[in-house]
């Protein structure tokens, strides 16, 4: 029997859905990914250039994980800010931010595709398992690029569709066929088989350079996990 689903059309469905999930989000991942998912944030933190007061915005920040990593990395010196459009999420992200006595945070509700600051007002601008649940990406990447100062940094952590090969087909069977299942039992069945679908319909590496260039922003390094599933990639401000 074919899984159930429906690829939330507006983003007010896609907030809603994170609403629902939200509760068990953290732990799903943790589980899911076997703790993966916080050594992947960890590298992507550790990519970003060190420099004396660095205003940091995390796109789609969800409950502040890489928020908490930035603040764990770059010290109380470094201003973040958060933004998302789940309620629910933020509010979870917020609990753990004053938990852990993080200061020089905010958060906000926020589309991606209509960020509320400056033009030039970030050295860094980060979004993790973010970008592929944006209804307009195109519009949201060329907000990224507004809001960054020349030369900021841009760090994409998101799944891909993976390169040729039996792991990467292993990890598509888990990705399509286990976890949906996991997810289903713990939290929200549409919402976890959302998750494959979203990457499968997501861009390519190859889509995103190009849809990038256009918008002022060149490739950097791009690093690997689980076989390209997964990926880190840093654009920079040109
Ligand atoms: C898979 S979670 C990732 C959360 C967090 N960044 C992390 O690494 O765990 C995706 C998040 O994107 C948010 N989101 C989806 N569409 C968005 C949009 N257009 N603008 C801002 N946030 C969005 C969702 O509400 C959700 O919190």
């Amino acid at each position: 029997m074919k899984p159930s689903f429906t690829k939330p059309e507006s983003e007010a469905k896609i907030a809603d859905m994170f609403n629902r999930i939200a509760g068990n989000y953290d732990l799903l991942n943790k589980l899911l990914s076997c703790r993966q998912d916080q050594r992947w944030r960890r590298a992507m933190v550790a990519m970003i250039p060190r420099q004396p007061h660095l205003k940091l915005l995390d796109v789609a920040t969800g409950t502040s994980d890489v928020m908490i990593e930035a603040h764990r990395q770059l010290g109380d010196t470094a201003e973040l800010h958060g933004s998302d459009i789940s309620t629910e999420m933020l509010s979870l992200g917020r609990k753990k931010l004053d938990d852990r006595k993080i200061q020089n945070s905010k958060l906000s509700l926020m589309s991606a595709e209509n960020l509320i600051f400056d033009d030039k007002s970030f050295h860094v601008l980060t979004i993790s398992f973010g970008l592929r649940n944006v209804v307009n990406k195109d519009k949201a990447l060329a907000e990224f690029s507004r809001v960054l100062k020349p030369n900021g940094r841009l760090y994409i952590l998101e799944f891909f569709v993976p390169e040729k090969g039996l792991f990467a087909q292993l990890f598509q069977f888990y990705f399509h066929k286990v976890l949906p299942v996991i997810g289903g039992f713990f939290s929200d069945k549409n919402a976890y088989t959302y998750l494959p679908k979203s990457v499968a319909s997501s861009y390519s590496i190859a889509t995103l350079t190009d849809i990038m260039a256009n918008k002022g922003l060149k490739i950097g390094t791009i690093k690997n996990f689980i076989f390209g599933s997964c990926k880190i990639v840093e654009a920079i401000k040109v």
